[in-house]
């Protein structure tokens, strides 16, 4: 793999609607009111700019996450956990086909600087790519007013198990984070709490519902457990997955309320391999070679559990691991 050594380069500002366009390696971004107009040497390809944001905060947040994200069918990245790949159409049967498909290697470094300089340019004032629709402005039209807050804040670890003193995650009840107006009518008993003499201030326990209920963004998971390279992420979600996840390992999921319809296909064609509807309770692995996006039609919780050993991307990539999980345990 060749990494490409590049620097994003900005224009100035258009006159008409006062966004700036870039350059990164080969690839070209500038946007109009509605799109993005993405350009590489042998191609180009456009998307809704709303689409483009919400993919590409969660992309810088989750520092490119595990394996692929699709910002659509056409244009993503990949992790290689040091490098990312740029990619258009490499993962689209017709662009491979048609030849007209790129991909550029990159230090992970100058991908977040480049993407950073985008999302900054491109997101104003009253627009939040974290939150759901309906929860924010638009970012259609022209440039308004500069972001000040930060505009990405991805996976947030807790500092101490959440509600002890001393956790200041986000989402905590102390946070003053209002119940999201979907689980008003949820009730969240607290639960009781008997320590033995001696562990006072020590032990805890917390209503993981009343936490998730309180998240202001969505389809953006918090960690809430770390236990060597098991991750506990929970997290809220409303309206669709902007990206497509491809896994280079296997991912769980445990629907904590209500629902969301996936669609699943095969990573390296985009072919359809299956739709999920996973209802509160149920329980699904999402295996190591497919693609996943999610739906949901009202805002519901989900558990994901991620495994972050670090070699697993390369055994699941050799065959070594199956991609499903009964049979990976069985050839662990
Ligand atoms: C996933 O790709 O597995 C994923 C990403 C974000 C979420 C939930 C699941 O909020
Ligand atoms: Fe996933």
């Amino acid at each position: 793999m060749d990494t490409k050594v590049a620097e994003i380069i900005a224009s100035q500002p258009d006159s008409v609607l006062g966004f700036r366009s870039f350059k990164f390696g080969n690839f070209e971004f500038k946007r109009d009111a509605y799109f993005v107009h993405i350009s590489w040497p042998k191609g180009s390809h456009t998307m809704e700019i709303d689409r483009f944001l919400r993919s590409l905060v969660r992309d810088i947040g989750w520092g490119f996450f595990y394996g692929w994200i699709f910002f659509d069918d056409v244009f993503g990245t990949q992790n290689h956990y040091g490098t990312v790949d740029i990619f258009a159409g490499t993962y689209s049967k017709a662009h491979r086909d048609s030849e007209i498909d790129y991909l550029e290697t990159y230090p992970t470094e100058a991908v977040i600087k480049a993407f950073e300089a985008i999302a900054n340019d491109w997101i104003s004032e009253g627009y939040d790519p974290l939150r759901a629709p309906l929860e924010t402005g638009s970012p259609m039209g022209a440039k308004g007013a500069t972001r000040t807050d930060p505009l990405v804040r991805g996976f947030t670890p807790a500092k101490r198990m959440l509600g002890l003193p001393g956790d200041v995650s986000p989402r905590s009840d102390q946070s003053g984070h209002p119940i999201n107006r979907a689980f008003e009518d949820v009730q969240f008993d607290q639960p009781e709490i008997i320590t033995e003499p001696g562990f006072e201030g020590q032990l805890h326990a917390f209503n993981l519902y009343d936490h998730i209920a309180r998240s202001d963004v969505t389809w953006n998971p918090s960690v809430t457990a770390v236990t060597d390279a098991s991750i506990c992420c929970v997290t809220s979600e409303e309206h669709m997955l902007p990206c497509i996840h491809g896994n280079d390992r296997n991912e769980w999921f445990i629907q904590l309320s209500d629902e969301i319809h996936w669609r699943i296909a095969d990573k390296n064609t985009g072919m359809p391999r299956g739709r999920i509807i996973m209802r509160s309770g149920d329980v699904c692995a999402m295996p190591a070679d497919i693609r996943h996006q999610g739906f949901s039609p009202k805002r519901s919780m989900l558990m994901v559990m991620e495994n972050g050993t670090p070699d697993l991307a390369e055994r699941y990539a050799s065959g070594e691991l199956k991609p499903y999980p009964v049979e990976a345990l069985e050839n662990a």
